[in-house]
């Protein structure tokens, strides 16, 4: 299982001082002779952690892959066909929100989905929907022209309950075997962390876990390539 290392919060820390540490390109780099698979970065319309211009250095830089998450707008469709990231990754997107609030809205978004995705396939791009573990926005998401899902790991991350966890977990499992069987590449993430990563291991049908704040948060205190051993001793297989 590879991981993904989503470098978002090194902006917020640079942005807290709006000087150039740390500077998320260096991050970038780290992060990749750490052992992550890709980096990751959400372009926000707010601009309020990643910036353009961080996104064109990370896409200069980086030698891995680069999954941009954006939302569903016409502005980030141009960005993406100009940086070329491999994937484009796409997550519903309100300006209030701490992070990411649940799953992409596939349904009501279909008609303007499909010609939002084209011209992105179209330039090379890989596509991702960032979906809740259901087999409705699977299969829409396929249809829509996705190559990938990630599935939505944000409600099992906050469960307390064994039972609670279970059943998410269970969602998780049946969300990610369909998906594949749907000929969709599985990806989860949202909340990831050395305290619930280690089910994902056995979890065939997921290549691939997209870790942020967890990662960051723990870097503060042990640094990057500690935080990522972490991890990837926990998900090896
Ligand atoms: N995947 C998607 C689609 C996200 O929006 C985020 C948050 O930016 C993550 C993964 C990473 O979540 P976390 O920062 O909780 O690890």
């Amino acid at each position: 299982m590879r991981l993904a290392v989503n470098i978002d919060h090194i902006a917020t820390l640079r942005n807290a001082r709006n000087e150039g540490d740390p500077d998320p390109v260096e991050a970038a780099l780290l992060a990749e002779r750490s052992g992550a698979a890709g980096i990751v970065c959400h372009l926000r319309e707010d601009r309020r952690h990643i910036r353009d211009n961080d996104l064109e250095r990370v896409r200069a830089a980086i030698t891995t892959k680069l999954d941009l998450e954006m939302a569903m707008t016409a502005e980030m469709q141009s960005v993406a066909i100009r940086t070329k990231p491999e994937l484009v990754t796409l997550v519903p997107e309100k300006r209030e929100e701490l992070t990411t609030e649940g799953g992409f809205a596939i349904k009501a978004h279909y008609a303007a989905l499909v010609e939002f995705v084209k011209p992105i396939r179209d330039n090379g791009i890989l596509v991702s929907m960032f979906v809740e573990p259901e087999q409705e926005a699977i299969s829409l998401s396929k249809q829509a022209g996705a190559d990938m899902v990630e599935l939505h790991t944000g409600p099992y991350s906050l469960c307390t309950g064994e039972a609670e966890l279970e059943r998410e977990l269970e969602r998780i499992r049946n969300a990610a075997r369909f998906a594949r069987s749907e000929g969709l590449a599985v990806v989860a993430g949202h909340g990831l962390s050395v305290r619930n990563i280690a089910p994902f291991r056995e979890i065939r049908e997921i290549e691939e876990v997209s870790i942020g704040h967890a990662i960051i948060a723990r870097a503060a205190f042990i640094g990057l390539p500690a935080a990522i051993a972490e991890i990837l001793d926990l998900i090896r297989r």
